[in-house]
């Protein structure tokens, strides 16, 4: 019996379309709703009991849609409330965050010394610093806040002036010397992932959360066949405060025009 609900996804705003598009290609037959909460962003500036809050409200929102998993994109909210939502849902559905499939994607990897840029909020949660050491005690882990990026990424700054010299004043870091890999913890970052590539000339691996996640929901789908039938695949694309940027990059991304729709979930 096939499963044709939809997935659920949601971050604070556009970040979490890296992930919804990576599940989009690697499960194209998967109905997506797609929640950003762009009344409430950034949430990296926020403390853990509002995200977690937000996170709850949008949880149960979307189980109302009838969401058959949901894939929580966004690592501010994977950091903040993944335990507080295990907790309150009490498996009644299935929950993917974004940290565990890169940490386990990145420790077995061989590196000595690996550097994690996020938002504030992750970085103060030690959630990544954490799970790393616990994969891999000897490795060294720099971890560093930059809460500027997510809101620059928002607001259509990629690829241009602005973006790489905010990445310079960033990771021109003594820290980050001698780093064989760099984590890019907030699903806004693989936007920007080309031009810290080139920053660092490309002498750095970079990894992100977007295709391991895709992998991990595509296991617990198939283990629990809940896969969906042949060409399902519709997607929604719902905002709590409408922005222009918002539409045109998950147009962008989907590579055709998106309607985006502003739901008032509070
Ligand atoms: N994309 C988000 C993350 O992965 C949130 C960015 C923000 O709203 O601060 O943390």
């Amino acid at each position: 019996m096939a499963d044709n609900r939809p997935i659920g996804v949601f971050d604070s705003g556009i970040g979490g379309l890296t992930v919804s598009k990576a599940i989009s290609d690697l499960l194209p037959n998967e109905s997506i709703i797609y929640f950003g909460d762009t009344k409430h962003l950034p949430y990296g500036d926020k403390s853990k009991e509002t995200i977690s809050y937000y996170a709850l409200k949008i949880c149960k929102y979307l189980l109302e849609q009838d969401c058959k998993m949901i894939v929580v994109a966004c690592n501010s909210a994977s950091t903040a409330a993944y335990d507080v939502l295990l907790d309150f849902f009490k498996g009644s559905t299935d929950f993917v965050n974004v940290v565990d499939p890169l940490v386990n994607n990145v420790s077995d990897k061989g590196f000595a010394k690996v550097g994690v840029i996020a938002t504030k909020a992750t970085i103060k949660s030690n959630v990544y610093q954490a799970k790393l050491l616990s994969k891999n005690k000897s490795l060294d882990v720099i971890s560093k806040a930059t809460p500027l990026l997510a809101p620059m990424i928002e607001k259509g700054f990629h690829s241009g002036e602005v973006s790489q010299t905010v990445i310079k004043a960033y990771l021109e870091d003594d820290q980050f010397d001698q780093i064989d890999a760099i984590l890019l913890a907030c699903t806004h970052y693989p936007l920007i992932k080309d031009e810290i590539d080139s920053y660092f000339k490309s002498k750095v691996k970079i990894y992100d959360s977007t295709t391991v996640v895709a992998e991990e929901v595509k296991q617990i789908l198939v283990e629990k066949h809940k896969e969906a039938d042949k060409n399902q695949g519709v997607y929604q694309f719902q905002v709590s405060d409408y922005t222009e940027s918002f539409e045109e990059t998950a147009s962008l991304f989907y590579g055709k025009e998106i309607n985006l729709a502003e739901k008032d979930i509070w």
